[in-house]
């Protein structure tokens, strides 16, 4: 398949293409500083865009099969995160633009509230206040993807801590 990964510099997105490229795809890579990528490979294109821009994006996206977004944004005490909902606006005009409908993309566990009733003290009260900023703006995403996006094939998957090991299956 022809997959476009967002983030792939990031630590889930190099482990992406990784594993894509291991599996015998072929994949675009978007980043923001294509020499950071230390990858190398016949079947991989690294490409500078800018993920705000659906302009920008839509030539990248034509006649891929799926985009995968392991984009992360970081938390400001000044501000709120607004990168996923901002970015997933850009990426679904431009994927409808191109004729892409497969998207699959990265939030966390305890987007839903209702989840945090399975987690642990220190976590309800000491991680998730700290973080609760990025996962608004991750439920903001998953809920435009619900709402907006219901003409695309997509899947939000919602991992809990990563843990930077071999992976296990
Ligand atoms: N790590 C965890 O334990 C964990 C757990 C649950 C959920 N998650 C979520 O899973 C996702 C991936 O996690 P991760 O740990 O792999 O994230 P990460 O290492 O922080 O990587 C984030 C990626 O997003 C890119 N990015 C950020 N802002 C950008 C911008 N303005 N333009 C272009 N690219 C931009 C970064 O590019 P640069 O390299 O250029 O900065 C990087 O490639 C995140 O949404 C994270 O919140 C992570």
């Amino acid at each position: 398949m022809k997959l476009l990964v967002l983030g792939a510099m990031g630590r889930t997105g190099q482990l992406l293409v990784r594993q894509a490229l291991d599996q015998g795809h072929r994949v675009k890579a978007i980043v923001r500083t294509p020499s950071k990528l230390t990858i190398q490979h016949d079947n991989l294109k690294v490409v500078k865009a800018n993920i705000f821009s659906a302009d920008n994006l839509r030539e990248h996206f034509s006649e891929q099969d799926a985009i995968m977004s392991c984009l992360g944004f970081p938390i400001s005490i000044f501000s709120e995160v607004t990168g996923y909902t901002e970015s997933i606006k850009a990426i679904t005009l431009a994927m409808h633009e191109a004729k892409v409908t497969r998207i699959i993309a990265m939030t966390s566990w305890c987007t839903k509230r209702e989840t945090l009733k399975e987690a642990s003290w220190t976590i309800r009260w000491l991680l998730i206040p700290l973080i609760r900023k990025l996962l608004i703006n991750m439920q903001e995403m998953e809920n435009y993807l619900n709402n907006e996006c219901q003409d695309l094939k997509w899947t939000v998957v919602r991992p809990p801590g990563l843990q930077n090991a071999p992976k296990t299956g």
